[in-house]
């Protein structure tokens, strides 16, 4: 038994609502705001998904009016954060309902930040930076695995500094999010495995987090049990929505675990790639799982065991060593079940390339709770061997 005290963490939360259809209750909750104009963020896959649609209808069923801005690239930019906030002022909304994946939800809190301080983005980067209260804020995902509808993250990418920069606060949890997993039915195969692994990594991430406690182990464990479970049956029955609702679950455990523990050395590395060579967020986290893994393993192996176990994998009789390897093995399997074989390489990226991407993940705030602590050099030693 554990007889040591735990440390003081917190636990953020946005009010939830999960099942099947509740994107079309999203009038009702926007109506309890008082809101009277609305800005609705979305990307146009769904808009021609028809998720936009369903969330016009809500709305005008309560008689809200409303504005779309539905621009948002799939990695969000500065000029449209700054774009949408000029919308939402330039049409007097109060309130601001994003519906699609992290893109458009991490788009519509910087647009919130944005309208309630009246400067641009790029000055909130980092953590605790707002000062503001932002609009009444809805976020309805329609993707498992970005979590960005229950998170303390915001991430947007300069394409001027060819970097993301993360923005972390309390402040960007949505006060209200709809997790209706019939909207993850129109997700094609490749970012049902992206927005997956994304999900995957998101609870090893927050379990072996220097930041992880008894507030947050729990969703993070629950988390790798339903995604390890369900991600390679799902991808081959895309029309059964138990496994989607599964998925779905997972990923918000997922985020809530890792919205609170915040994260490690792959998300830091990740955002850096997918900053310098705007590649999906999913795929630059499969590309570098395995290596983190194994730099990691040994400063937390009792965590990495028990995660191990969460696989499935037998470490009875088995070294450190042994459990690393057979850790390491089961997620190499695992991404390559659901699509991922290339390395940083096929993507792209050299060795001339190293230094920068190393540089920008040590300055990301993802490094300061990685279980192991880090210098440039093991970043640069970590990229080598993922590419
Ligand atoms: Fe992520």
């Amino acid at each position: 038994m554990n007889r040591s005290i735990s440390e003081l963490r917190k636990f953020v939360s946005p009010e939830i609502v999960f099942g099947a259809g509740c994107r079309h209750r999203v009038g009702h909750f926007v109506s309890v705001f008082g809101a009277t104009k609305v800005l609705i963020v979305s990307d146009p896959g769904v808009q021609a998904a028809g998720w936009v649609a369903d969330i016009e209808a809500s709305l005008q069923e309560q008689g809200i009016s409303y504005h779309l801005f539905t621009e948002v690239s799939p990695n969000p930019r500065v000029e449209e954060v700054m774009h949408g906030a000029e919308i939402y002022k330039m049409h007097n909304c109060t309130a601001i309902v994003a519906v699609g994946g992290g893109s458009p939800m991490d788009c519509a809190k910087a647009i919130g930040i944005v309208a309630a301080h009246g400067r641009s983005i790029l000055e909130f980067e980092g953590v605790d930076t707002i000062r503001l209260p932002s609009p009444p804020l809805i976020l309805i995902p329609t993707t498992a695995g970005t979590s960005a509808d229950v998170s303390q993250f915001v991430i947007i990418s300069n394409q001027q500094q060819r970097m993301k920069f993360s923005i972390v606060s309390k402040a960007v949890v949505p006060d209200v999010s709809l997790i209706d997993p019939e909207t993850t039915l129109t997700m094609d195969p490749f970012l049902a495995a992206c927005t997956g692994i994304d999900a995957l990594v998101h609870a090893i991430e927050a379990f072996v987090s220097i930041g992880s406690g008894p507030l947050t182990d729990h969703h993070a464990l629950e988390a790798m049990r339903l995604i390890s479970g369900n991600l390679i049956e799902m991808i081959a029955n895309p029309s059964d929505i138990v496994l989607r609702e599964q998925i779905m679950l997972g990923s918000m455990q997922a985020g809530l675990a890792f919205s609170n523990a915040i994260l490690g050395a792959v998300h830091a590395m990740s955002h850096s790639l997918g900053g310098y060579l705007d590649l999906p967020h999913g795929q630059c986290n499969a590309a570098l799982i395995e290596h983190v893994v194994a730099f990691n393993y040994h400063s937390a192996p009792e965590r990495f065991n028990i995660i191990a176990q969460t696989f499935g994998i037998d470490c009875r009789g088995l070294t450190p060593e042994q459990i690393r390897q057979r850790l390491i093995d089961f997620l190499i399997a695992f991404k390559q079940a659901v699509g991922f074989h290339d390395s940083l390489s096929v993507y792209g990226v050299s060795p001339s390339d190293i230094p920068f991407l190393s540089q920008h993940a040590m300055g990301d705030p993802c490094i300061l709770t990685n279980p192991r602590s880090s210098n440039q050099r093991d970043m640069e030693v970590v990229y080598g061997e993922a590419l």
